[in-house]
């Protein structure tokens, strides 16, 4: 009495499939798992034999045999124990048989047989969809992440009797799935637009609130420098807010990262708004970068299509801030195993936000600073040169005069307006890049930046000049002219003027 059933496990953000063969055979009761390395996929027997005895159902006093193939995909978690249950309950008659074959299914059990949800739903699905398979049987609140994908059965359920029942009612099963079989009806889809904060709340700070919209143009790197209390934390909170809707592709991408390591909210489908990640400068490299023996995305991918904000960012360990240079280069992360290569995508837009000295204050006129020359040396150094060199933009965030805060009529442009501009903007590169592959100016490589990059003369006179002047590296030399290609793009032009250029080199940080 064997039976044979599908099921998944997933590798970095990609979904394998897994075989669950259960053979219940005469001898010495007993039961045995192969095929699982990992300590709680063994544990996952003892939620399986009392879950279905505390489901009514009898647990086969056989010798039964669970082979999860093939060996040499590791299989973490505790998504296997529904289709192992299912496996022995089909083995041993209880489970119709032959519907089981071309579903996926999925789902923890705990001890009185209901079903936990589980992670990475959504690339799990896409898979099957790719391989041709019906659908997926999995938890409730799984189901509206599996529907994402569309043109797949999906059957959800809360329990392990719930899902016997569904199997062994085809018409249920097979003619109307999501709401006809086991449960009611998909839990609802949460509104999920947060409103993000609006830079209506920012007073004065024009240059800031330029080099903010620019960089959110066109997916550039930015750094604010101020001292203590001059909003840096706050204009950085409200990039978000001016950025355009994510594309569907992108939110698919999104949703796929956060389902992996379980950040979906339950219930919840696509994921809409573009990622605000700050993490704290205590973070590891590990949770930033990713990792794991189980490789895990990190905080740079969970930015993706997003922005990963850095505030206090010389707080940052030198080595923490140095792994980032891969992800930002090339908008993704390799995560290397013996086995095999996790990649992740990873390509968000870097806002940082520093002081300009250890106390404060260098940069306010109003203010003394106590430090000294070799502590400002030590401080700055602390920035290496190849990061500074992939911050787009740097601009100054001088403190706001007292007068100016409690000026009513200083209240910023709405963030609305501005992501208008920013909409725009981004709509001129998607065009002109279609054919390439990429959607932003930050996204250029040096050939498309000769064929769309065009400078008129005197532009490139004063970038010549500039190139000596600023003592500009070969990067910090490209980084400048993808900057000028976007406000020549705020400014719907087809071609990069000088007096753009000289706007982009006024953001780029000396010394
Ligand atoms: N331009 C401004 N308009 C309105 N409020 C402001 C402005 N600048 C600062 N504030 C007020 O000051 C508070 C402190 O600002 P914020 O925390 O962003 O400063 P910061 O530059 O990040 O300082 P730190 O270096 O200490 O982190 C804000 O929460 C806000 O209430
Ligand atoms: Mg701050
Ligand atoms: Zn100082």
């Amino acid at each position: 009495m064997l039976a044979s059933l599908r099921t998944a496990a997933v590798f970095g953000v990609e979904a394998c499939p897994v075989h669950v063969e259960v053979d219940v055979g005469f001898g010495f009761p007993c039961f045995t798992m192969v095929g699982l390395p990992d300590a709680s996929v063994r544990e996952s027997r003892d939620r399986v034999r009392s879950a279905i005895r505390n489901s009514g159902y009898e647990f086969p006093p056989h010798r039964i045999t669970v082979n999860l193939a093939p060996a040499d995909v590791r299989k973490a978690g505790a998504s296997f124990d529904l289709p192992i249950a299912l496996g022995i309950l089909a083995a041993s008659g209880v489970v119709e048989r032959r519907l089981i074959a071309d579903f996926v299914l999925l789902g923890e059990l705990s001890l009185d047989g209901s079903i936990h949800p589980t992670r990475g739903v959504l690339p799990i699905a896409a898979a099957a969809r790719r391989d041709g398979l019906s659908g997926l049987l999995l938890p409730f609140a799984n189901a509206s992440e599996a529907a994402i994908v569309g043109g797949l059965d999906i059957v959800a359920v809360s329990s392990l009797t719930d899902a016997v029942r569904a199997l062994n009612d085809p018409a249920g099963f097979r003619a109307a799935p999501p709401a006809s079989s086991a449960s009611p009806a998909y839990p609802p889809l949460p509104p999920r637009r947060e409103t993000p904060p609006d830079l209506a709340d920012v007073r004065g700070q024009l240059l800031p609130r330029r080099a903010l919209e620019i960089a959110a143009a066109g997916g550039h790197n930015l750094l604010l420098v101020g001292p203590p209390g001059a909003g840096k934390t706050m204009m950085a909170r409200r990039v978000s807010g001016i950025l355009p809707p994510l594309s569907f592709d992108e939110a698919l991408e999104v949703t796929t990262v956060h389902s992996v390591v379980g950040l979906l909210p339950a219930g919840g489908g696509l994921l809409t708004d573009r990622p605000f990640r700050a993490p704290h400068h205590t973070i590891s490299t590990a949770a930033l970068i990713g990792g794991g023996s189980q490789p895990r995305p990190g905080e740079v991918s969970l930015a993706h299509h997003g922005v990963l904000f850095l505030d206090e960012m010389l707080e940052f360990s030198r080595h923490v801030l140095e792994v980032l240079r891969q992800p930002l280069e090339e908008g993704r992360v390799a995560v290397a195993r013996a086995a095999r290569t996790a990649v992740f995508p990873a390509r968000f837009m870097l806002v940082g936000a520093m002081n300009p000295c250890p106390c404060g204050f260098s940069t306010d006129p109003s203010r003394e600073c106590r430090c000294t020359p070799r502590e400002l040396a030590r401080y700055r150094e602390r920035l290496s040169g190849p990061l500074r060199d992939r911050l787009d933009l740097t601009v100054d965030v001088p403190a706001v005069p007292i007068d100016v805060l409690g000026d009513d009529d200083a209240r910023g442009e709405p963030s609305c307006s501005v992501r208008a501009r920013v909409v725009d903007a981004r709509a001129r590169q998607l065009t002109r890049y279609a054919e390439h592959g990429i959607t932003t100016n930050a996204q250029l490589t040096p050939s498309l930046m000769a064929a769309h990059c065009g400078m008129d003369r005197g532009a490139l006179r004063m970038l010549q000049a500039a190139v000596r002047k600023m003592a500009l590296s070969a990067r910090g030399y490209d980084r400048v002219r993808k900057v000028a290609r976007t406000i020549a793009d705020l400014a719907a032009d087809d071609r990069v003027a000088s007096d753009h250029l000289a706007e982009a080199l006024q953001f780029r940080m000396v010394g």
